[in-house]
């Protein structure tokens, strides 16, 4: 809980507002959130060049050639011969650090994330600060993964009728939150991936990999997708699944063409 005291002053200043519209609040809470995180972001992003390098992730091909980080977060999840299947940046850091160290893809994916963060103040995971750096060097640029290869098409239609269908106990689907403009759960907005951006207002993703003020969590497109996935009451989405990058790729294409503004902080 060692930052609770700065997010309490940012939402007690927030209500300080009084009765505005609650896009404004949110727009005028956040602004004050990142000028109060900043340094903590910037400071997990150095961490993170540090630890690509100790897990050997400068051999690694993201789609640029071994190394190569500039520009591939915007263009990612993609297919990958080697692999192939379609990855986002931590199925690939699973995969590449798989093959350094010798275990298998899924006991990678699980030691990783197995310190996640939530309620409770652990220090983010590695993986969480890994994709800090990597996303970083995507920072201001346009949206634009690849959906030609027939794995990629797949992907895309398999994550699209997971997005409409409803199960679990509470009969969800993840439309039910996610398909329009204006909505909000509590204060918390919640995004449209129904329309494509820019017909679509209201759409966060472009500021994920974020560090949560609230729970004082780091949390990326895994992390997200077993939150969303958890709030449907359904069985945890694996991280590193098929599953999990196509999801990535869909909401990734709903808002083709959106600037990258990550790594962020979040309520
Ligand atoms: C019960 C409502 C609910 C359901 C169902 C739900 N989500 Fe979410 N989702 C949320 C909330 C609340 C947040 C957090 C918003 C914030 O960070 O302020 C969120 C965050 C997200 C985010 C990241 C933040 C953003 O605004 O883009 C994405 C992407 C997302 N959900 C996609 C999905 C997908 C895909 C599904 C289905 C697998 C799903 N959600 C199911 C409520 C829901």
């Amino acid at each position: 809980m060692k930052y609770a005291r700065i997010f309490t002053a940012v939402l007690i200043f927030g209500f300080a507002f009084g009765e505005e519209d609650p896009v404004e609040h949110v727009k005028k809470q956040r602004q004050m959130l990142r000028e109060a995180f900043g340094l903590l972001i910037e400071q997990y992003i150095e961490e993170g060049k540090e630890l690509f390098k100790k897990y050997g992730l400068d051999k690694c091909d993201f789609g640029a050639g071994p190394g190569v980080v500039k520009g591939v977060a915007a263009k990612m999840p993609r297919y990958f011969p080697d692999a192939d299947r379609v990855m986002g940046i931590e199925s690939r850091i699973y995969y590449c650090v798989a093959k350094n160290t010798g275990k298998t893809f899924r006991q990678v994916a699980d030691e990783m994330t197995k310190n996640w963060t939530g309620p409770g103040s652990k220090p983010p995971s590695d993986i969480d600060k890994i994709s800090f750096y990597i996303v970083s060097e995507s920072r201001g640029m346009k949206i634009d993964p690849s959906v030609n290869h027939p794995k990629e098409k797949e992907a895309l239609r398999v994550a699209e009728a997971v997005f409409f269908k409803r199960w679990g106990a509470l009969d969800f689907s993840c439309a039910v939150c996610h398909a329009s403009d204006g909505q909000r759960i509590r204060l918390q907005q919640t995004s449209n991936y129904y329309d494509p951006y820019p017909k679509a207002k209201q759409q966060d993703f472009n500021i994920y990999p974020i560090f949560r003020a609230a729970s004082e969590a780091t949390q990326y497109a895994d992390h997200r997708w077993a939150d969303c996935f958890w709030q449907m009451r359904l069985p945890i989405l694996l991280p590193g699944s098929i599953l999990s990058d196509a999801m990535t790729l869909y909401v990734y294409n709903k808002i083709r063409g959106k600037e990258i503004e990550a790594p962020n902080v979040s309520r």
